[in-house]
């Protein structure tokens, strides 16, 4: 479809950007939180930091909001960090971490700006893994149901927002990168089951907001990375169709329809795999009726078939932030990921494509009919300050403004869009390459050694804000709600 407008956003739109409590706080050792399984595993990516002061908003969460209003925000989406507010297994409720939740919030009302939360972000505290078996025991359902209930009772009289889990669909299908596979000894058939736990913790989190939230609406964070066929070769085309299931829409079918889908049945009949369904579990799925899709989309992947016969490969992340380091995955008899011709890559090989955002958007609101908002999108980079102590990321402004006019022409196509949260508002801890792969709007002036060297010396660097020229180019997009493009558009319509 062609306009010849520039797309509009409806009155009420959600401007704003995302982090995770794990990636933002730092501040592990304070205010009495709990030890957490990401603490363990960002501690794996050495040399780069690990979530040990992370980007300080612990203590620069006043300084953090009120940027955020400079800015023009009307939402900001963040996680509550589960050990800051069940530390212990004794189920202790924290009054010092519901109290830094408490005042991140009130500053964010304050300031006029939706907060918009994310139950679970990767931070299982270390007590439910290791005394309760982590996400491969039933147990963990009754541990986060007592945690979820106290943060709808605690919070829900000012946060009408909430998202379930972040990427449960990334969790399963990259398994070993956030350490979700950790101790399965069959993670091929283990993964299922780890899987049915979370959703049945998804669907319990989705019921208990509608029970304890006036007004609450809630959905679920599936990573989204729309794939393409690599040709016209129909055997492409369902390489792209199950890349697409084994990824991603297995996930979305099951959140939409609180059950599961005849293709994943058929893969687990067809693989022996059991995945641990008991009495009552698909009930209580179907009795959880999301409210909405939150979104997380980076970029895009192009799938070509994989003979049965052809040689298995994982995927192989690129953890150095230096181009042509990445390995695509070849899944025998299903498909194989492939570099896309047309489209440019990131210095972590992550494809530049926002008219796949268009794309998404499209297929969801085809598919599910649901509201959706941007939860995630954003451009990683390395950056450094110049001779004047500024940052100019033109390369972001760019890729935002592309991104967003996108996501507007979806809104102009008819799908409802309610917002934008891009990732991220500071820079932030990365999930393996520390806070040398910036996303933020706003700088923060610390480096991974340093963070390193204040860490054993037990010293707070200073972690100074300073603003990116995104950041202005931000603020008036968004106070324009829209409009005020500041630039060329390339992939226009
Ligand atoms: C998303 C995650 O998948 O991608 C975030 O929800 C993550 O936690 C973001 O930080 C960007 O990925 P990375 O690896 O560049 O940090």
């Amino acid at each position: 479809m062609h306009y010849d407008h520039d797309p509009r956003f409806p009155e009420g739109f959600f401007w704003g950007a995302s982090s995770a409590a794990w990636q933002v706080e730092g501040g592990v050792n304070e205010g009495g939180r709990g030890v957490s399984i990401i603490d363990i595993n960002s501690k794996t990516k050495k040399p780069f930091a690990d979530n040990f002061i992370a980007a300080d908003h612990y203590h620069h969460f006043k300084e953090d909001v009120a940027f955020m209003a400079e800015c023009g925000f009307t939402s900001y989406r963040f996680s509550l960090a589960w050990p800051r507010i069940i530390p212990a297994s004794d189920g202790k409720v924290s009054a010092e971490g519901l109290a830094f939740y408490n005042a991140l919030i009130d500053e964010l009302v304050a300031h006029g700006i939706e907060p918009i939360v994310t139950l679970y972000h990767y931070d299982m505290p270390l007590w439910v893994e290791e005394e309760l078996g982590g996400w491969k025991s039933r147990e963990t359902i009754k541990a986060f149901e007592r945690y979820v209930r106290v943060c709808f009772e605690t919070f829900g009289d000012r946060v009408k927002y909430w998202l379930s889990i972040n990427e449960q669909n990334m969790q399963i299908a990259y398994g070993d990168w956030l350490g979700v596979s950790k101790g399965c000894t069959d993670w091929f058939r283990d993964q299922w089951r780890i899987n049915h736990i979370i959703n049945l913790c998804h669907a319990t989190a989705v019921n208990l907001c509608h029970e304890l939230v006036p007004g609450g609406k809630i959905g679920p964070v599936p990573g989204m990375v729309p794939i393409y066929p690599y040709s016209c070769e129909p055997m492409d085309q369902i390489a792209a169709m199950n890349a697409e299931e084994f990824t991603e829409k297995i996930w979305n079918d099951t959140y939409a329809h609180g059950e599961y889908s005849e293709f994943v049945r058929a893969y687990w009949e067809n693989n022996d795999i059991d995945p641990g369904i008991e009495p009552g579990d698909e009930e209580l799925m179907k009795s959880a009726k999301i409210d909405f899709f939150a979104i997380n989309c980076y970029r895009s992947n192009t799938a070509k078939w994989a003979p049965a016969d052809a040689k298995p490969h994982s995927y192989d992340l690129n953890k150095t932030g230096e181009k042509g380091n990445l390995v695509f995955p070849v899944v025998p008899g299903a498909y194989q990921l492939v570099y896309n011709p047309h489209v440019e890559y990131t210095d972590w090989d992550w494809e530049i494509d926002p008219v796949s955002l268009r794309y998404l958007m499209r297929y969801m609101w085809d598919h599910y009919h649901l509201p959706m908002m941007i939860t995630e999108n954003g451009f990683g980079a390395h950056e450094h300050k110049d001779a004047n102590g500024e940052i100019h990321d033109q390369y972001r402004i760019d890729f935002l403004r592309e991104n967003i006019y996108q996501l507007g022409l979806a809104v102009e196509d008819g799908c409802e869009v309610i917002g934008y949260n891009p990732w991220s508002f500071t820079d932030l801890l990365s999930t393996g390459n520390g806070i040398e792969k910036r996303y933020g709007l706003v700088y923060v002036d610390v480096t991974d050694d340093e963070l390193n060297e204040a860490e054993a010396a037990g010293t707070l660097p200073p972690c100074k804000r300073i603003k990116k020229d995104s950041f202005a180019w931000y603020s008036k997009l968004i106070k324009s709600n829209g409009q005020d493009w500041g630039g060329e558009i390339t992939h226009g319509c």
